[in-house]
């Protein structure tokens, strides 16, 4: 049996990705410092595959325990979650963010060298590309200059990565650029748990609809689209989290094609805000309480991916319909909130 060692693996997307390595017969091995997600959702992701993964609480930028955890497990290959990710938050603490991300990043690498684990999967994101010049928006889209401290952290370690695999035998790297994942596990054992007052679209609207909040502010409709609200590509996080398993299998199977890949993960269209209030409302039957305000600062006006690469390579498409994923997301907020 092969170990993956899964960063953040607590988290929103590393807890549905462990789920379907265990389900794909990997052994799990999480390390996650609990800072933005909570121990229990091991019960979650033991409760849909009747097997708890390893846990080790302890913060990645910690070297010497990064190193012991290498030293403990045999890690075949690890897939890199674990990061501090509000885009607000890091414009106001810019060494946070570059130290949590980076360093961690830096150690691992390190880990992989001394200990011979000769794969990693890097979490990056549709943030890197800013607002493209062209859409849909393919992975040899010039990056342009971070947008925020958080989105540089993503650029930036996707350079620490070409550089070390440069210099290094052996080593392999995928980096996966996420659009907006959204939704939850069909079984709302585990789900997105953002800490106080949601900064994302769909946990914002989940929280209105379950009246957490009084109303959803819809930043911005006088864009340059159809219905003047901001575009984006929302991707199930399970259909993400089986892109990881591919991604996995792919380097240790020794089918990547080079030793550094990058592959775009959506779903090859956009949605607009308004789009997906009326694609809940139908999901759910649920009425939504909305209005339309000023544009968020930082944000752009629509992206979506070309997923081609992805589908082809991999092997891989995100299919499920938006209405299917939105009453995902709903159930699990009707769990956590105990609504019937
Ligand atoms: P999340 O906050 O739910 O999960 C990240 C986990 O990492 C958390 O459980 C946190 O406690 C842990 N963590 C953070 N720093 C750590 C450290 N130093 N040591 C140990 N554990 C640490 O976030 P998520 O939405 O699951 O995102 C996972 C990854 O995907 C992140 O790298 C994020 O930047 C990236 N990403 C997320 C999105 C999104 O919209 N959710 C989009 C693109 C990319
Ligand atoms: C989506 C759309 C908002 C909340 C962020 C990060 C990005 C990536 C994904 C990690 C936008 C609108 C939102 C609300 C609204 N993360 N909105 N009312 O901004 O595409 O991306 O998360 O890498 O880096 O920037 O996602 O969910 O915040 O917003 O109208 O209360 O919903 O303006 O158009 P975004 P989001």
């Amino acid at each position: 049996m092969q170990t993956v060692l899964v960063t953040g693996g607590t988290g929103y997307i590393g807890s549905h990705t462990a789920v379907e390595l265990i389900e794909t017969g990997y052994k799990v091995v999480i390390v996650d410092n609990l800072s933005n997600s909570q121990a229990d959702v091991i019960d979650g992701i033991e409760s849909i595959t009747g097997v708890r993964p390893a846990f080790e609480q302890f913060d990645l930028c910690d070297r010497e325990k990064t190193m012991a955890l290498f030293k403990h497990y045999k890690i075949d290959a690890i897939i890199h979650f674990a990061a501090h990710k509000a885009v607000g938050e890091s414009v106001d603490k810019p060494l946070e963010y570059y130290h949590n991300n980076i360093n961690s990043l830096i150690y691992l690498l390190e880990a992989m060298k001394k200990y011979g684990t000769s794969s990693i999967v890097f979490s990056s994101s549709c943030t890197v590309y800013g607002q493209p010049d062209q859409l849909p928006v393919t992975e040899n889209a010039p990056i342009k200059k971070a947008l925020s401290p958080y989105g540089n952290t993503k650029q930036i370690a996707e350079e620490i990565i070409e550089d070390t695999l440069h210099a290094t035998q052996g080593l392999k790297a995928i980096a996966l650029r996420y659009f907006n994942p959204v939704g939850a596990h069909p079984s709302a054992a585990i789900g997105e748990l953002p800490l106080g007052v949601p900064q994302n679209l769909v946990p914002f609207v989940t929280q209105t609809a379950a009246g957490l909040r009084e109303k959803l502010r819809v930043f911005g409709s006088d864009y340059n689209t159809p219905d003047g609200t901001a575009i984006r590509d929302y991707i199930y996080v399970v259909d993400l989290a089986k892109a990881h398993v591919i991604s996995v299998k792919r380097m240790l199977d020794n089918q990547n094609k080079k030793d550094f890949e990058i592959f775009n993960l959506g779903t090859g269209t956009g949605s607009s805000v308004l789009e997906i209030i009326h694609a809940f409302e139908k999901a759910t039957g649920k009425k939504l309480n909305y209005e339309l305000v000023a544009r968020r600062e930082g944000d752009i006006e629509k992206v979506w991916a070309d997923t081609r690469y992805a589908n082809n390579e991999l092997g891989w498409t995100a299919d499920t319909p938006l209405e299917q994923t939105l009453a995902t997301a709903w159930a699990w907020e009707k769990k956590i909130r105990n609504i019937n």
